[in-house]
């Protein structure tokens, strides 16, 4: 099934939690969506994950745009969010809706998401005027990792969280269909959840939300950096494949690999002709 805004808006009603992940090319798109993910998240993480970057700074338009395309050339069910790279919407409303246009005709992404509450309205407002799927994301911003001084749990104190339940339903008011909570302390996610009629999806923020989003190499233990609290690995891929690159890397130095079965044949009375 097709996933839309409208399915996914329909699953907050139906207590139907909405799956997301992220992936950032082709091959692994097409594996997590024929998997029957609800929705691809292109996240700016790109930087750290697949380009080793050591923040999401750095990351371009010009990557988000090259990945997005990728993800969906890959992609029949899910639907595809990208991530707005930092610089390609704070500095203006035109900049925003520009921008946001790019994702969606170059990229073929069905949405975009960008960073902020409350003083991000004015944006999603014109993004979703613009009639482009905007998803918020608060609490735990990583392109404001400067401002913020380092990766912190958002929220904790009243005036804080008291901020957190405005900018869910600032960006609800501004037209965004969703909105992610990072990093939240899983009380307030609830009831920012219910406080709100647009989906909540949460990446440590606890059950409460209404859907979860995980980068698919925390879950696969693929990412050999700081691994946060709130990853759970589903699969020790990492390992996987470590133990496989030394496997051919043996076989390979002890003739093993490739064996009669991996070589083309021709016909011998030519070979013999040839020596
Ligand atoms: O870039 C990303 O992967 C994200 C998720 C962690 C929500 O923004
Ligand atoms: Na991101």
């Amino acid at each position: 099934m097709k996933n839309t805004v409208s399915t996914i808006l329909e699953q907050k009603n139906r207590k139907d939690k909405i799956t997301m992940l992220t992936a950032y090319d082709y091959s692994t798109a097409k594996l997590i969506d024929e998997a029957g993910v609800n929705s691809i998240l292109v996240g700016d993480s790109l930087g750290m994950v697949m380009l080793g970057y050591e923040d999401t700074l750095s990351v371009t338009m010009a990557d988000m745009i090259h990945h997005t395309a990728a993800v969906a050339r890959g992609c029949k069910d899910a639907f595809i969010v990208a991530d707005m790279p930092f610089m390609s919407y704070q500095t203006s409303i035109y900049d925003a809706v520009f921008n946001a246009g790019r994702l969606m005709k170059e990229g073929r992404a069905h949405a975009v998401k960008l960073e902020g509450g409350e003083k991000m309205c004015p944006q999603i407002k014109a993004i979703a005027e613009a009639s482009i799927p905007v998803v918020a994301h608060i609490g735990l911003t990583p392109q404001s990792v400067n401002a913020f001084g380092g990766y912190k749990v958002q929220g904790r104190d009243e005036e804080a969280a008291r901020q957190l339940i405005q900018d869910a339903k600032a960006v609800e008011e501004a037209g965004a269909f969703a909105v992610v909570l990072e990093c939240v302390p899983d009380k307030l996610a609830s009831l920012i959840t219910e406080s709100i009629h647009i989906p909540t999806i949460g990446i440590g923020a606890g059950a409460g939300c209404d859907g979860q989003v995980l980068v698919y190499q925390d879950m696969l233990s693929m990412y050999g950096g700081f691994k946060p609290k709130f990853v759970k690995c589903f699969a020790d891929v990492g390992e996987m494949m470590t133990a496989a690159f030394k496997q051919y890397i043996k076989e390979t130095k002890a003739g093993i690999f490739p064996g009669k079965e991996h070589a083309f044949n021709m016909a011998d009375e030519i070979i013999e002709k040839l020596y």
